[in-house]
């Protein structure tokens, strides 16, 4: 068959790292992977159980969630950052990079005359590719004041991503969703790193009111289950209720042992203590190993990543050093748009005694890693 005339589906961002990833591994000890924001640690113990022991897997789970999955997700909302949100004002999503990717196709369908999706210049490739994907027009914004009225009379939606991949910034969500209603464009507001952040506590934009806004939540970086595939939205009610009924004919569901064990996992804070405090230890050591090198990094204000502007402006300089000597796999920042081209991304998602192994290879003191702890079970 002729190849198509159409679209052609771009190499995906992480299969560039072949590479360096073969050079990281020739080092004795072999690469750590510090390339993709995939947790490594465990999930609690009781959400696991609940994978086996739910019984629902026999019948058909609720496209948009259990009751108990929506109840869980708005009682988590409420538990931890004071917002109030009516269970009917939530659904669920497979995880959320299925979410990110469609809802472009949904809100056309719901206003066929517009076609742009606006997205931040550095960020997540998803937003884009959801607009790609859709037939759409992907326009980046460096700021909300510099978006062109021609733009934001055309859009769909515009995302915005707080705490930040990749640059670990934290941003203004009022002033987002006061964009959004003065010009009558939904705001989705992507907060999957929500429980991560450094700098105060974490935000929503539901904490400007729902009207005209949307939250996006994953436990995927939350609970360690990027493997089940559990998240949700919440927000405005007319734009949840329609997306959840769109997504119901196309088929989407959580698997009910996903959503039985969802709700464990919302219910618990403590794991997320843990892990907020795991992250936070490997900034640290990360830090500390760039520093032996001589590249200063400044301290992410959330997420779990460090935003590193390569000596030079040479990203992919920095990721080959970073591979031959360090053994590291990281990311170029091109992968999260052209605006990001100078730096790497890291992300600190191997145990801690892996990312001592790559201080250790770049000559970091070993005072400064004194608590690198006990291997990840
Ligand atoms: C900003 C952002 N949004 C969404 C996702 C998707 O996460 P998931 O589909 O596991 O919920 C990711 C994953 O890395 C992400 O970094």
């Amino acid at each position: 068959m002729s190849e198509p005339e159409g679209f052609h589906p771009p190499p995906y961002p992480y299969d560039r790292l072949d590479d360096l990833r073969k050079q990281a591994a020739s080092l004795p000890g072999g690469a750590v992977d510090l390339s993709i924001g995939t947790p490594c640690d465990p999930p609690p113990a009781a959400v696991v159980a609940a994978l086996g022991d739910s019984g629902a897997e026999r019948g058909y789970p609720p496209s948009t969630g259990t009751a108990a999955y929506r109840a869980a997700a708005a009682g988590w909302l409420a538990r931890r950052f004071g917002v109030t949100v009516d269970p009917d004002q939530v659904a669920a999503c497979v995880g959320t990079k299925e979410f990110v990717a469609s809802v472009p196709q949904y809100l056309r369908l719901r206003t066929p005359g517009r076609d742009t999706v606006l997205y931040p210049a550095i960020s997540y490739p998803t937003y884009a590719m959801g607009a790609t994907l859709t037939g759409c027009r992907a326009v980046a914004y460096d700021d909300l004041a510099g978006i062109a009225d021609a733009d934001a009379d055309r859009a769909l939606c515009l995302w915005v991503n707080s705490p930040v991949n990749p640059t670990g910034d934290l941003i203004d969500l009022p002033a987002a969703a006061a964009w959004g209603r003065e010009r009558g464009v939904p705001v989705l507001s992507d907060e999957c790193y929500i429980e991560f952040t450094w700098d105060g506590p974490g935000r929503t934009i539901l904490a400007a009111g729902s009207d005209g806004v949307v939250a996006v939540h994953s436990l995927s970086k939350r609970s360690n289950l990027a493997g089940a595939r559990a998240g949700f939205y919440a927000g405005d009610e007319s734009l949840v209720h329609y997306l959840s009924e769109v997504r119901k004919h196309a088929g989407f569901m959580v698997p009910g042992p996903v959503q039985a064990a969802a709700v464990a996992a919302f219910g618990d804070d403590a794991h997320v203590d843990e892990q907020r405090e795991r992250y936070r230890r490997r900034l640290a050591l990360m830090t500390a190993a760039l520093a032996a090198i001589g590249v200063a990094c400044p301290a992410p204000r959330g997420a779990f990543y460090l935003w590193v502007l390569a000596p030079g402006g040479d990203a992919w300089a920095l990721a080959g050093r970073l591979a031959a000597e360090g053994g590291a796999v990281v990311s170029p920042g091109e992968f999260y748009g052209p605006a990001g081209s100078g730096h790497v991304r890291i992300a600190v998602v191997q145990p801690d005694e892996r990312i001592a192994l790559v201080a250790q290879r770049l000559g970091t003191p070993t005072g400064d890693f004194p608590h690198a702890g006990p291997p990840a079970t």
